[in-house]
């Protein structure tokens, strides 16, 4: 028998290619889109130009960025039988389920949904990236027993997303922080949504199939779903003064603590950094009492946990942890944001897609094999 190898459990700290979409860097806690810091682009741009950006490689031309945004707003609206199913299914599914149901449904519409060329690639990213936000938001109006909201051409991508969920058009600073979740959430290399979309992509399934493997996959706690996570925790905290003995009996347990933690950063997500400051920026504009408690639970949170665990262990706050309340600020419901994360990360998603196709090798990785070899078969009347 051949000797056990090394053996990456979660692939972790496998290279499983090059790319030239994003930089994390863990150590240092930063993080680039195309070279661009995301400091700079939150503070600087919006979701439609780092989208072009992150899709392309580069920042557009005034002409260029018209032209986008012009092909996201021609497309955002659904089909009839899309709204129709999610309409059916909201009352009774998660979001995030009728998310992925919804977005498969899309490639009904597409008359050549197999058609790999650059061109064609990017027609489908553009076209997902500009429905998603809908299926998103009819999927929010329809849980609620409410009526489907058409997409408002004189709103920007991400302000025209929160106005078709909530039925108000969104004031400047509604419309900064929708716009800087979009910003934040797009892309982050190859984390497992992104791997599980490279995944079905590399088989040459089409780019409809692997926005869904993606969906699925960045439904789970450990990765998307942690906004929702950490935000039923604070619930469940309650009284601000209840936040230090809370985690420090589920640390105790062996629970983890939804939004703290990450497989690359070993220091503050620079992410989590910005949305905490627009967070406490947030309190100057007459915040709601639940988003002071809130905020109050987070900072205390964060202490506690950044003396137990983040000096000791590298566990610091992720981008999860601060999403849910600054998402409270906007009026959003907990089951509403990780497909906020969907509608934003399929620029991601998409701008992989498109580089992994210019050199495709299907994703097969090899397992150690521990079970038994040549058992003779027993027929099922002698077992
Ligand atoms: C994201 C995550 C899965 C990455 O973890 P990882 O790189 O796979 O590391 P592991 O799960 O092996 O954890 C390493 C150690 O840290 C602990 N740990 C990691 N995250 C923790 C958390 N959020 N709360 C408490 N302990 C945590 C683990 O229990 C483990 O402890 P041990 O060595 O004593 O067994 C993990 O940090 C986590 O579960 N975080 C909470 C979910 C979350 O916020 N996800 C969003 C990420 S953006």
């Amino acid at each position: 028998m051949s000797e056990k190898p090394v053996i990456n459990y979660g692939l972790e700290g496998i290279y499983v290619d090059e790319s030239a979409i994003s930089k994390v860097d863990g150590q240092n806690g930063k993080l680039w889109y195309r070279g661009y810091s995301i400091e700079n682009l939150a503070e600087q741009s919006n979701f439609e130009e780092i989208s072009y950006l992150l899709l392309n490689g580069n920042l557009p031309t005034n002409n260029q960025y018209e032209e986008f945004v012009e092909k996201l707003k021609e497309r955002r609206d659904l089909p009839k039988e899309v709204k129709e199913v999610i309409k059916v299914m909201a009352p009774v599914s998660h979001p995030m389920d009728v998310m992925r149901t919804a977005t498969s449904m899309l490639v009904m519409y597409d008359k050549d949904p197999n058609n790999r060329e650059s061109g064609a690639t990017m027609y489908k990213v553009v076209t997902l990236l500009a429905k998603l936000p809908t299926i998103a938001a009819a999927t929010g109006r329809f849980r609620e027993g409410k009526d489907y909201i058409s997409p408002d051409h004189s709103l920007g991508h991400s302000a025209n997303f929160l106005y078709m969920l909530t039925g108000k058009k969104p004031n400047e600073f509604e419309s900064k922080l929708i716009d800087l979740m979009f910003i934040l959430h797009a892309e982050h290399s190859t984390n497992a949504s992104t791997f599980s979309v490279l995944v079905t992509a590399s088989t040459l399934a089409d780019v409809y199939s692997a926005t869904t493997s993606g969906i699925g996959t960045l439904k789970g706690s450990l990765h998307g779903g942690a906004d929702e996570a950490a935000l039923n925790m604070m619930n469940a905290i309650g009284d601000p003064n209840n936040t230090e003995k809370y985690i420090e009996e589920a640390l105790e347990g062996k629970q983890r603590i939804m939004g703290f933690g990450h497989r690359v950063y070993k220091t503050y997500d620079p992410r989590a950094k910005l949305v905490r400051s627009y967070l406490e920026e947030s309190l100057t504009k007459e915040p709601l009492d639940e988003v002071k408690r809130l905020l109050q639970i987070v900072l205390r949170a964060e202490k506690l946990m950044i003396d137990k665990l983040g000096k000791t262990k590298g566990i610091w706050p992720n981008i999860d942890f601060f999403a849910g309340p600054l998402y409270r600020v906007l009026g959003i419901d907990s089951q509403m944001f990780t497909p906020i994360f969907v509608a934003s990360r399929m620029a991601g998603w998409g701008s992989h897609v498109v580089e992994y196709w210019h050199n495709n090798k299907l994703v097969r990785p090899v397992e150690w094999y521990t079970g038994s070899i040549d058992l003779p078969y027993v027929p099922m009347n002698k077992r």
